[in-house]
């Protein structure tokens, strides 16, 4: 670990020397059917595109060709559910037939290139063939995450309006079946745009009903697709430029953002990170400890595993409980990874039920090489726990659902740089990362401002919001002209160094998971009782943050607090899902406010974390802060 043995200064220097050459080289790890034309063309998009006219299939890519090199009979993926009781070994070459026939189905319902397929599927083998099977003909697929309610599923429905939707009867979680199809169905009773139809999975855990005219068994046209479904046995050639995918995350308000991420930038970048950013090579065993409904799970569970010719697994379990803190270790043995990849949060489960990490004794570790934690702020108190436990390195990286990538790291492929707990280490090739001030100028090392990154963004990065370029424009361009608003705060040390401390919005990651305030409190307005509210993220020590929301009653309402508090917690439940975690709903009388009306979110969330904090000079009134601390000292929050 030394500044001067790492070919990162030399290999981040060639980028800044020759940005285009340095994509056109990484590019070649990729088959086209027909090169680009251009490596940028910066007058395509909004802002310019990557490998303008080139033709490729990411399918292929991250399947067809890995078959006809000699991996047929590797395992691509290795599916391993505590939950289910369940372990299965899907190699590529049965990859590519499983491919095959649901792309053959897809086809036969009428789905073509461009067309959407939204996904609300658990983590199974079928999630991934889905997604393949999507990018094989060309469809672009929007998989949308299981801990989600129906009303978001419906938002994400009328977004996308896709032509047929890919579920199962049911996810697991410890201790209960989560049955998909009534949220199914009342997504698509609520959104105004219906899918021609959809295909069920039903899991042997919990069989659904299924809605005549609409709903087909996936598993039966499966089995009769050989007699049954047209054949696509070639992948379809697809522009480089043309969506591969729309992922939907939470933006400032309760309206998702439909981040679209194309297929040729997405797969040079992505094939690039395996072996410079994680130090991986084709045919080692690389696993993401995430969900296929997020983007952690769509770059390093399905598509750069594939594209690098690793054996990637679908983890189907938790980190504690399913059955013990030593389902991490036992994971990694028995499959023998050479590189994970998880949230802090998980490390913060895990050494919370084995402090001493007693359990990792039991395990054979020795392929073990790098533990890799993104998603959220890595402490750094669970990041040395880590690493003297694990005896290896653990490498924080920064990344959005926006880049589908790192935009900074520690590329232990390039030679580890000296490690700096607290930063997630320096920007990747392709990323200008600077730290500027509200008038976009450019701050001190050290010294808190905004995070951006100069424009053009790499390959993989957003090129735009699905159909909605103007609101691209609005929400990360224009406030830093000539850069992409990453919407983090931070700074950087004279090392170029990267910190990054805090979001510039109202976006707060719960568990690792991203989750709108504004989005909360919209629901907790629509509750009848309630006159005003706030919801911001209070420190957790296990999820990093948790919502909490203040809710002031409308005069007259005589119910008790606690009664409407509960029903709070629920309709966002009902309304976002399980996800949102959001369990503490406080009555207050009135909400402290400065003289303009603004609500002071940053002093209330002072006071709920124990923190030091000033009284504000244009408080309305001094006396509403004391309230507020006594509410939440009332249940045990904040100091
Ligand atoms: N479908 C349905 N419900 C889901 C779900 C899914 N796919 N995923 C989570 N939920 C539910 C959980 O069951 C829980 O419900 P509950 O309120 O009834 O207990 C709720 O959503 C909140 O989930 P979560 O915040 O994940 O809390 P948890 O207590 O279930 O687990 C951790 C906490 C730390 C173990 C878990 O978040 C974890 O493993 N995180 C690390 C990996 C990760 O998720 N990374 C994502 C980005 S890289
Ligand atoms: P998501 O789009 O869900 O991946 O969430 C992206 C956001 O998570 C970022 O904008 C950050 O706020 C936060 N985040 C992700 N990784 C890190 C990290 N390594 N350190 C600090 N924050 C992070």
């Amino acid at each position: 670990m030394d500044a001067r043995t790492s070919r990162y200064p030399e290999v981040y220097a060639r980028w800044q020397r020759d940005p285009l050459g340095f994509w056109a080289e990484a590019a070649q790890e990729i088959d086209w059917l027909e090169q680009p034309r251009q490596v940028f063309d910066p007058n395509a998009g909004v802002y310019g595109r990557w490998f303008v006219g080139g033709v490729c299939n990411t399918c292929w890519n991250a399947v067809d060709r890995h078959v006809m090199a000699g991996r047929a009979e590797q395992p691509a993926i290795i599916y391993d559910s505590p939950l289910a009781g369940a372990k299965r070994t899907i190699t590529y070459a049965r990859l590519q037939t499983d491919t095959q026939v649901l792309a053959a189905l897809l086809q036969d319902f009428g789905v073509a290139k461009g067309d959407r397929v939204i996904l609300y599927m658990p983590m199974i083998p079928e999630a991934v063939i889905g997604m393949l099977a999507c990018a094989r003909i060309g469809a672009v697929h929007s998989v949308v995450f299981g801990g989600f309610a129906a009303n978001e599923l419906a938002t994400r429905i009328d977004d996308a309006k896709p032509k047929v939707i890919l579920s199962a009867s049911c996810g697991l979680e410890p201790g209960r079946i989560v049955q998909y199809k009534p949220l199914l169905d009342e997504a698509i009773r609520l959104a105004a745009h219906k899918p021609d139809a959809c295909l069920i999975l039903q899991r042997p855990q919990h069989s659904c009903e299924l809605t005549a005219g609409r709903d087909h068994d996936w598993a039966a046209l499966r089995d009769h697709a050989i007699v049954y479904a047209r054949s696509v046995y070639d992948c379809v050639p697809v522009e480089a430029t043309d969506p591969l995918y729309i992922l939907y995350t939470s933006g400032t308000t309760g309206r998702p953002k439909g981040v679209v991420r194309d297929n040729g930038g997405h797969m040079v970048a992505l094939k690039w990170s395996m072996k410079n950013l994680y130090g991986v090579d084709p045919g080692e065993v690389y696993w993401a400890a995430s969900d296929v409904g997020w983007v952690v799970g769509h770059s390093y569970i399905v598509y750069a595993p594939l594209f690098h010719g690793c054996t990637s697994i679908l983890y189907e379990g938790k980190p504690v409980g399913t059955p013990d803190a030593g389902a991490f270790w036992r994971v990694i043995a028995e499959h023998g990874c050479a590189t994970m990849f998880t949230a802090p949060t998980a490390f913060r489960a895990i050494k919370k039920e084995d402090p001493k990490g007693a359990l990792l004794g039991q395990y054979d570790l020795s392929k073990f090489r790098a533990l890799f934690l993104a998603g959220e702020r890595a402490d750094p108190d669970t990041l040395q726990w880590a690493e003297t436990l694990l005896n290896v390195p653990v490498i924080d990286h920064w990344w959005q659902t926006e880049t589908g990538w790192a935009i900074a790291g520690n590329p232990l492929g390039l030679g580890m740089l000296p490690v700096k707990h607290g930063s997630p280490t320096v920007a990747m090739p392709g990323y200008d990362v600077r730290i500027v001030d509200e008038a976009c100028k450019e701050v001190a090392p050290k010294q808190m401002g905004s995070i951006v990154v100069k424009l053009p963004l790499p390959p993989s990065c957003l090129p735009t919001l699905w159909q909605n370029d103007d609101g691209f424009k609005d929400a990360y361009l224009a406030e830093f002209p000539g850069y992409y608003k990453t919407a983090d705060a931070g700074y950087m040390d004279e090392d170029g160094y990267i910190y990054v401390m805090s979001r510039t919005d109202d976006i707060i990651n719960v568990a690792g998971h991203r989750l709108s305030t504004g989005g909360m409190e919209e629901v907790l307005s629509a509750h009848p009782d309630v006159a005003e509210c706030a919801v911001l993220g209070i420190k957790d020590a296990l999820k990093g943050e948790v919502p909490c929301g203040f809710i002031v009653l409308k005069a007259g309402v005589n119910r008790p607090p606690s009664e409407i508090e509960a029903e709070i917690v629920a309709l966002v439940r009902e309304k976002i899902g399980p996800v949102a975690a959001f369990k503490l709903a406080i009555t207050v009388a009135r909400l402290p406010k400065t003289r303009s009306g603004k609500i002071l979110r940053g002093t209330i969330k002072k006071i709920a974390d124990g923190e030091a904090w000033q009284m504000p000079a244009t408080i309305d009134d001094p006396a509403i802060l004391e309230e507020i601390g006594g509410a939440l000292r009332g249940r045990g929050v904040g100091g």
